[in-house]
């Protein structure tokens, strides 16, 4: 079983039939170089005590020493990558394209990691951002959204097979292009960035939607603010008084799914669906994206995504989002007040390693994820980073996964062209 576990850690990138085929024993030889590599103190990137190396690496004192000189290229138009980093005078660095698992914390990465953590690519998908994942614990079954003019279903992965299945299930009336969304009392609360006057007979504007997911009716919650267009509800979540909270931006245009050129700017609004009344709370980012409380509520976490910067212009079809390195990639904590109903002391607490933090989650423990590029940040709830997993496609969002004892124990991730899941200590909430 030991060795089962160990090959299967080694690797890396799997496919769920390869979980059960055991690789030759020559595979998890490590070489004599690999081994004198480990051994190498001073190297930026190392070995981490009892990890398959290099499916986990250590990160030596967070990378802030690179031998000799470096470039990180930044191209106009396109986000790159940390492993893209050029380290002539650093030969280890190298590992960092190989890893799954970058490790900047030992002691509280192995308290993430577990003993073995699995990374499984899932499905294959087409050239879309795939957003809004929401696990339904009632039909262990997880929803997503593509992104794409005109796509109408949900799409639907049944975790109960084996290997997990993927169908398409349509919403009555449709639910199009829900980026963000949170499972509660036997609905899916949807944030929607779609706006279309006449598609299929319906007409559709971004808001929060309501999916009951038995009878599979679907129902308005908030669709303008008195007489505006939202110009796209690209996430949410709810507080402990089931309030929603939920940023407006600009993407919908940007992913040409929504026509109508915005009428607001961009903010992050709080909508109480007791009242009716939606509420502007935070309007200093430039296009405020994902959003998620701390385990207590105390905390609110925004993300800003301006580096990904869209034309605000009339013109349709809207100019695709084009990547500026140097605008805005970073995520923001506030305090919210004694009332629940406003937010202080704002703060930046990451600036991504990667792209800007696109969807984020909180463990059950409070660490805080983030889907940034290529791959998965896991922060301490003040922003330090403690582990990466890397992918081989753009995560724009993530779910916890999984029913019975290991409740929550998956975390999945849905981008552009991707779906795959993560297993390891670390837990959802
Ligand atoms: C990512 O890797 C998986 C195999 O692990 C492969 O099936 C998939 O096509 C790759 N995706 C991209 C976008 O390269
Ligand atoms: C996916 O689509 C984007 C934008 O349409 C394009 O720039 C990129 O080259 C495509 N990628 C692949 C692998 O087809
Ligand atoms: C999900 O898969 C399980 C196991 O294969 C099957 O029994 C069940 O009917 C499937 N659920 C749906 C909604 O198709
Ligand atoms: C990126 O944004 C900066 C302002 O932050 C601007 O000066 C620059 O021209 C932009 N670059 C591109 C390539 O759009």
């Amino acid at each position: 079983m030991k060795l089962l576990m160990r090959a299967i850690a080694l690797s890396g990138t799997l496919n769920y039939a390869s979980c059960f085929a055991l690789p030759p024993p020559e595979q998890i030889v490590i070489s004599e170089h690999v081994k004198a590599k480990l051994q190498e103190n001073d190297d930026l990137v190392r070995g981490c005590a009892g990890y398959e190396f290099p499916h986990v690496v250590c990160i030596n004192h967070y990378g802030s020493v690179i031998k000799g000189d470096f470039e990180r290229k930044v191209l106009d138009g396109y986000a790159d990558s940390y492993a893209s980093t050029l380290t002539p005078g650093d030969s280890s660095f190298g590992f960092v394209s190989e890893a799954t698992f970058l490790v900047f914390d030992p002691v509280r990465g192995r308290q993430i990691l577990g003993p073995s953590p699995l990374f499984d690519f899932m499905f294959s998908l087409p050239n879309f951002t795939h957003e809004g994942p929401v696990y339904v614990p009632d039909t262990n079954e997880l929803y997503f959204a593509r992104v794409k003019p005109g796509f109408l279903p949900q799409l639907v992965v049944n975790l109960s097979a084996t290997p997990p299945t993927l169908s398409e299930k349509l919403a009555d009336p449709p639910i199009y292009a829900g980026t963000g969304g949170r499972y509660k009392n036997g609905e899916i609360i949807y944030a929607t960035i779609s706006g279309d006057g006449s598609l299929g007979g319906n007409s559709f504007r971004p808001g929060l939607y309501a999916l009951d997911v038995k009878s599979g009716k679907s129902r308005t919650l908030l669709n303008n603010y008195y007489g505006y267009y939202f110009s796209s509800m690209d996430d949410m979540d709810i507080d402990a008084k089931g309030q929603i909270w939920c940023t407006n931006n600009d993407y919908g245009r940007g992913d040409s799914v929504n026509t109508q050129p915005p009428q607001m700017g961009a903010g992050t609004f709080r909508f109480d669906p007791q009242t009716g009344q939606p509420a502007l709370v935070e309007n200093s980012l430039q296009q405020p994206n994902g959003i998620a409380f701390s385990p207590d509520y105390r905390t609110l976490y925004i993300t800003d995504t301006g580096a990904g910067e869209v034309t605000i212009s009339p013109f349709v079809p809207a100019p695709r989002i084009h990547w500026n390195a140097t605008k805005a990639r970073a995520i923001y904590a506030f305090d919210v007040d004694a009332s629940g109903k406003h937010l202080l002391n704002k703060r930046p607490i990451y600036q991504a390693m990667e792209y800007a933090a696109d969807g984020i989650k909180i463990s059950r423990d409070g660490y805080l994820l983030a889907a940034t590029g290529h791959g998965i940040d896991v922060l301490t709830a003040d922003g330090t980073p403690v582990v990466r997993v890397q992918t081989n496609f753009t995560v724009a969002n993530l779910a916890w996964v999984g029913t019975g004892e290991g409740q929550l124990g998956e975390l999945w991730a849905v981008g552009r062209m991707g779906v795959a899941r993560v297993k390891w200590a670390l837990k959802g909430r």
